[in-house]
């Protein structure tokens, strides 16, 4: 289905306490100390927030957990994280970065009670594949991050895409046998886990959901230590501009 743009927040809006960039989190960071009022609540991660109903439908009816959202689109983390602000909620933050990244090298071990990934892109072509946030390798790192009976939640209007990805999260040796998630009945018109869940069931395409959740055995791989940042200052070279004798103009 073709997408729009994001639509630009408020200006006027403040979003200092809801958007972040992942760019500015240390490697490793705890993401509870990105909720230092309530260090104890359970922590869900949504990977690719677009305009973020689920995490404001789920920050606001259960407010006792705590809820960061990844996009790495700058436009939807900007609209997810405007929609946190205007809504008041304090247990919801929006990361504008790649979810491969947090999860992989970013999130310690067993942190967190959930993963969701719900409509992730598709990438049609063979070449682009790769793309797709359901790899083997992100599957893991998942196996990684969640606590035991944690769980991940997968939703897609893709068939081959929700196969593959339940072959694949098979093979972490991670996950109990998918259970699957029955459709709500909508009360209201945003009454969909997400938007594209709303598009996909309002268009009448089906809609494939599986929640795995993670069994005790130990993590299948490591958090991916990132290569570390150069430090490279470039020399000085000693150039001195010449003095042109220039002087500009008194402005009074
Ligand atoms: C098809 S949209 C679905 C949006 C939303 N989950 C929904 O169901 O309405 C997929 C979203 O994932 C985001 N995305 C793609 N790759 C990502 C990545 N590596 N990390 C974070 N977000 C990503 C895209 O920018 C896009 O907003």
């Amino acid at each position: 289905m073709p997408r729009r743009g994001a639509k630009k927040p408020d200006p006027s809006l403040d979003l200092s306490r809801h958007l972040l960039r992942l760019a500015d989190l240390p490697v490793p960071c705890d993401p509870a100390a990105l909720f230092p009022d309530r260090p104890a609540a359970p922590l869900e991660l949504e990977v690719g927030s677009g305009k973020g109903l689920f995490l404001a439908t789920a920050a606001t009816s259960r407010p006792d957990h705590a809820f960061l959202g990844i996009e790495i689109a700058t436009g939807y983390a900007r609209l997810c994280a405007a929609r946190l602000a205007r809504a008041g909620l304090t247990n919801a933050r929006m990361i504008q970065g790649d979810g491969g990244f947090l999860v992989g090298s970013v999130i310690p071990d067993r942190r967190l009670a959930a993963v969701h990934v719900y409509f992730p892109d598709p990438w049609w072509k063979a070449r682009h594949k790769k793309r797709r946030v359901l790899s083997a390798a992100f599957l893991a790192q998942v196996g990684r991050v969640l606590a035991p009976a944690g769980k991940l939640h997968i939703w897609t209007d893709v068939e081959e895409y929700f196969l593959e990805s339940l072959v694949l999260a098979a093979a972490t040796g991670c996950f109990a046998a998918p259970e699957e998630e029955p459709p709500g009945l909508p009360a209201h018109d945003l009454d969909y886990r997400t938007h594209f869940e709303r598009r996909t069931r309002l268009a009448g395409a089906p809609v494939w959901r599986a929640a795995l959740v993670r069994t005790d055995s130990p993590a299948p791989v490591a958090r991916i230590e990132p290569p570390p940042a150069t430090g490279f200052v470039p020399p000085a070279t000693g150039f001195v501009p010449p003095a042109t004798g220039f002087v500009p103009p008194a402005t009074g």
